[in-house]
């Protein structure tokens, strides 16, 4: 590791250290060492692949609810078998340290929580949940079924993954709670993510307009870079092997 490096993680973890309130906002580049595809990387990104038209917005649902339920249960199955890494980690560990601390997440695979990260707001939902398409309504359990998707234990209509589609906005209550993380922080870590999803794309700018110090971790330049502190241009968990927070 270089000395430049080294210096600008010890400033990171100064500053950490004198009583920040912290946010660190996640994507999908912060499980990309847990084996869990992005969306825009260019080899394997989810979206370079498959079609966000047919497989992630309710008129795709619509048109094609089987295929759309069997997607999700492939990415939950690789999910499944995924293991948390160092950054998600690392990530629990700075919430256990920091007095204020907020983790916001893209994603919705839930490797935060595996890792030990208990002050997560779930911007776009979460994989393992699921509710009725209908009547939009949180469902937990539904009759063993051959039938794809399950059909809702109450009203008999289909069961849809918990996750935030495009074309759809976020839960009032989770969006609110972002919202006031953003307009309190002092220092926000960007990890991971293109920043290119509205509205969650303007948290970091909105942090960074208030005087916040921004710190990104991303092996690949983002539209973020003009607004960051400090860039550490790498894998995120590689990155914060480098750091010593305790
Ligand atoms: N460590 C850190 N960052 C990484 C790594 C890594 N090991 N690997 C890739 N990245 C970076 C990429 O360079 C890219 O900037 O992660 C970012 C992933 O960007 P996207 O694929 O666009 O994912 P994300 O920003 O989370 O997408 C936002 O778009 O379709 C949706 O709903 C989906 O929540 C998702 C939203």
């Amino acid at each position: 590791m270089n000395g430049v490096y080294m210096n600008i993680l010890e400033s990171i973890v100064n500053k950490l250290k004198s009583g920040q309130r912290v946010v660190v906002f996640t994507g999908a580049g912060v499980s990309a060492e847990s084996g869990i595809p992005t969306f825009r990387d260019k080899l394997d990104g989810l979206w370079n692949r498959f079609s966000a038209e047919d497989l992630d917005c309710a008129d795709g649902f619509k048109a094609s609810p089987q295929l759309v339920w069997e997607w999700y249960a492939w990415r939950r199955k690789m999910i499944v078998d995924a293991k948390p890494n160092l950054a998600h980690h690392a990530i629990a560990l700075m919430e256990t340290l920091v007095p204020e601390f907020t983790l916001i997440t893209q994603n919705v695979d839930g490797l935060h929580q595996r890792a030990g990260s208990t002050k997560v707001i779930e911007l776009h939902g979460n994989i393992h949940r699921s509710r009725c398409f209908d009547e939009d309504i949180a469902i937990d359990k539904w009759a063993e079924t051959d039938e794809v998707p399950p059909p809702c234990p109450h009203c008999g209509g289909m069961l849809r993954p918990d996750v935030v589609w495009f074309g759809e906005g976020l839960s009032g209550d989770t969006y609110g709670k972002a919202k006031e993380a953003i307009r309190n922080c002092t220092m926000l870590f960007s990890i991971g993510t293109s920043s290119q999803i509205y509205p969650a794309a303007v948290f970091p700018y909105e942090a960074a307009h208030r005087g916040a110090m921004v710190v990104q971790i991303n092996p690949n330049p983002t539209d973020l870079d003009q607004v960051t502190s400090f860039i550490l241009r790498g894998k995120a968990g590689e990155c914060v092997n480098g750091c010593r927070l305790s």
